[in-house]
Formats: structure tokens, C-alpha cells, sequence
């Protein structure tokens, strides 16, 4: 669960040639460490598992839009899912050519398509019938061309948390696979000319660890693009999207790219001239990212140590958004003995701000430094200013090199909106 170039000693904890007590120190705490390794080891071997089969490989920027990390998957080769003008913006940033930016999102703001077409991304995955409306008004209005991808909602279950899941006749994502929304969809498509339909997407839910599901969903989708050929539009690509589970914990369920990739292999083993694409998030960022805490407070409650930590659900709401599980260890005494059941709390005004349950820690003590592995997806970019608590720094580490890839906020950053 640890980065690629983690070292456990009794030094210690260590992460790209760096020490974590010496980062904490250095940049302060609460601090999120990418290590730069982790990331394009990642990136290579989704890869390496997808190439054979021609696929696309876009990384889901929602996992983590910092422009220091998108430029690492951008250097690597990988295309990149955008959700909102910012991470298209975050990503014209980081270096990434348009021409590999796809737009996706459910109720997409005129901006946010305006900025698609003058840009030229590669395609907006439209969601509903109005947007393909509100697309095709935009192509006349600037004189341009869209390409799009359809959105479509399987009837998949795809056994993770409810919050996670976006499958399904009551998910708000997508067009009904079947249903009246997807005939007005392909009706408005034969009368835009000015929008080209060019692939079909799906994306079952997150944190997924059955990869059948993925053959499911792409035999579903190719079975729909045959149809649209029938009708005389030709499908080049086909995404079913991401969601690969990753373990927060010893325990916790696991998805390998090459296993997907061994399933949607088999779906797409006669469709022909179409391309298979994926846009895992979470698999390429979560294990590359620690969270290192810095303790503040330590009480007794019954038989459990309650230990409090700087930071919590302001920079880690995922523990009470989702009921995620994660562990805990001391950065200076990794190796230590558990010394009895311990709850690792955060520093926010809410009861149910609890970072970590049956946390395996030795003796702590105030000043002690707590790591929490996995943390580099979805924790930073839902970060919030609760309790005008400015979010956290991120740091990148590499061969025993440091680098600064977002400054801890200020309060001011929270402030400089209010008006009066
Ligand atoms: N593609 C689409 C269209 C998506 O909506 C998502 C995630 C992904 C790809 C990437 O999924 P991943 O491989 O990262 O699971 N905040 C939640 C996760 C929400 C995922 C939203 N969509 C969490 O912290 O678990």
C-alpha cells in the first residue's frame, strides 16, 4: 500500500529518497507527499496491460488535478479526462495538448463547451439530450465542428458503495441505455451536421474490484455502437471508463490493469476497426500520495486512544462521505509494536471527522508524526475550507530531491472572496 520507493527503517520512514519527518519539518504539516516513481510506474503498466489492445488511456483528473502530477502523466503518454473548465484549464497548464483532452460532466456550463470548441478537445461526452441541443447551437453560433461521444447508463450493479456507484435506472449520469432519451439523443444526432458522433462511454462507478463488469459494460456499448452503424454513424471508439478498485488496507479489494484489460480484451476481441478506452483516476495517483499528519492532542476513551491530528475531513472527507477505511503509522517509528486499539480523529468541529479506525499504532505522543498511506486520489481535489481552515501543501519527491507542487493555502485564499 506503501509508494514504490518507500523504505521502512528504524530511521524512519522514507519516500523518493527523502525523509518524511525532514519534509514535514520543512514544509510544515498537514502534507501531501506524491512520490514521483509511484506515479509513472503506474502510468507505464496500464500501459504496458492496454497497449495490445490499441486501447486509449486517459487519466480521470477529478482524482487529483494538481498541474505538477498531470504533467508526470502527461510526459508518460497518457491522455486526460476533464470535468469542468478548471481541470481543463489545470491541464492546458500541465502541458496537455487539447487534441487529447475529452470533456465529460452532466450539466456542463455554456462556458465550459464554448471553451471545448475554441480549444479543440478531442471530444465532450455529452450526457443528456439538451446538452447535445445546446452543443449543436454553440457549433452555429462560432462556426465551428463538435465531435462528441454519447454518455450511456448501463443497467450494471456495480457493487460498491451507493455514492460511488453510476449504473443503473436511477443514476443521474448518462443517457438510459434503451429508453426514449437515447432514440431523442440519436435523432437529434442525424440533425446536426455540424456534430459528429465519433465514440460511445460509460463509466459503472468506482472503487470496482470485479473486472467482469468491464466485459459487461463494453459488450453493452459494442452492441450499441452496431446499432448506431446500422444508422449510418460510425463509432470509432468506445470507453468504459474507470473505477478500478485500489486496497486502502491490507484487506481491502484490489483491481491489477492487466486483469481489466484481460476483460475488455475479450469484449473487443471482433469489434473490429473500433478502439477500446479506459480513464482510470484513483489506480494512477491513490498509492503514489501519503498524508502526513502532525498529532495534537492524545485521550483515552474506554479502551481507545483518541488521537487528534491537524488536518482531517478538510483535506479527507472520505472517510465520512464513503465509510473509507485507511491505516495509520508513526513516519518516525514505523516499525513500532502496536500498542493498543487507537482512533485517529481530525481537527474539525464534527464528531464524525475520523480519519482512521483501528489504527495499528505504537505509543504516541503530541508533536508525533502520523502518515496515512493511499492518499493521493480524491482527497486533495475534495479538499475544503471547512472551519476556515486553509487546505494542506503538496510536495513531489524524487531521488532525494523535493519539490513544491501546491502551497499551503492562507487564510487570505479563503477570505479574498467575501465581499463586506
Ligand atoms: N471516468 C468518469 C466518467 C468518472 O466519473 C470517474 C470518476 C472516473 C473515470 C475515474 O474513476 P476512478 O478510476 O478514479 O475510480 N470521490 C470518490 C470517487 C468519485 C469518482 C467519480 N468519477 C472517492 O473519493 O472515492
Amino acid at each position: 500500500m506503501l509508494p514504490d520507493t518507500a523504505e521502512l527503517g528504524t530511521l524512519g520512514l522514507g519516500v523518493g529518497g527523502c525523509d518524511v519527518a525532514a519534509l514535514a519539518e520543512r514544509y510544515g504539516t498537514p502534507l501531501y507527499i506524491y512520490d514521483e516513481t509511484t506515479l509513472r510506474n503506474s502510468a507505464r503498466r496500464v500501459r504496458a496491460a492496454f497497449e495490445p489492445l490499441g486501447a486509449r488511456i486517459s487519466f480521470a483528473a477529478k482524482a487529483c488535478s494538481t498541474p505538477g502530477v498531470l504533467r508526470v502523466f502527461e510526459e508518460e503518454g497518457l491522455d486526460l479526462d476533464a470535468v469542468s473548465l478548471g481541470e481543463m484549464v489545470a491541464s492546458a497548464r500541465a502541458g496537455f495538448d487539447p487534441a487529447r483532452i475529452h470533456l465529460h460532466g452532466n450539466c456542463k456550463s455554456d462556458e465550459e463547451i464554448d471553451y471545448a470548441l475554441h480549444a479543440g478537445i478531442r471530444a465532450i461526452v455529452v450526457d443528456n439530450v439538451e446538452e447535445l441541443g445546446r452543443i449543436a447551437a454553440l457549433t452555429r453560433l462560432h462556426d465551428r465542428e463538435a465531435r462528441v461521444a454519447l454518455r450511456l447508463c448501463l443497467s450494471i450493479n456495480a457493487k460498491t458503495h451507493p455514492h460511488l456507484q453510476t449504473g443503473g435506472g436511477h443514476s443521474k449520469f448518462g443517457i438510459l441505455r434503451g429508453s426514449d432519451e437515447e432514440r431523442a439523443a440519436l435523432a437529434a444526432l442525424t440533425d446536426e451536421p455540424r456534430v459528429q458522433l465519433v465514440g460511445l462511454h460509460t463509466h459503472i462507478g468506482s472503487q470496482i474490484a470485479d473486472a467482469h463488469l468491464y466485459r459487461e459494460a463494453a459488450t453493452e456499448l459494442l452492441s450499441a455502437a452496431g446499432e448506431l452503424r446500422e444508422r449510418g454513424h460510425v463509432v470509432e471508439e468506445v470507453s468504459v471508463g474507470g473505477g478500478w478498485a485500489v486496497p486502502y488496507t491490507a484487506d481491502g479489494p484490489g483491481l491489477e490493469p492487466e486483469e481489466v484489460a484481460t476483460e475488455i480484451g475479450a469484449a473487443f476481441a471482433r469489434a473490429g476497426a473500433i478502439r477500446p478506452a479506459v480513464e482510470p483516476g484513483r489506480m494512477l495517483v491513490a498509492r503514489a500520495g501519503l498524508a502526513i499528519y502532525r498529532v495534537g492532542a492524545v485521550k483515552t476513551r474506554g479502551s481507545t486512544r483518541l488521537i487528534a491530528v491537524d488536518g482531517g475531513m478538510g483535506d479527507n472527507p472520505r472517510p465520512a462521505l464513503y465509510d473509507a477505511r485507511y491505516t495509520a503509522m508513526l513516519a518516525e517509528r514505523p516499525l513500532g509494536d502496536a500498542a493498543g486499539p487507537a482512533t485517529v480523529v481530525g481537527r474539525y468541529c464534527e464528531s464524525g471527522d475520523v480519519l482512521v479506525e483501528n489504527a495499528l499504532l505504537p505509543p504516541v505522543a503530541c508533536g508525533d508524526l502520523i502518515c496515512v498511506p493511499v492518499s493521493g486520489a480524491y482527497q486533495l481535489t475534495m479538499a475544503s475550507g471547512y472551519n476556515l481552515v486553509p487546505p494542506p501543501a503538496a510536495v513531489m519527491v524524487c531521488r532525494g530531491e523535493s519539490k513544491l507542487l501546491t502551497r499551503r493555502g492562507a487564510i487570505d485564499d479563503l477570505l479574498n472572496r467575501e465581499c463586506t
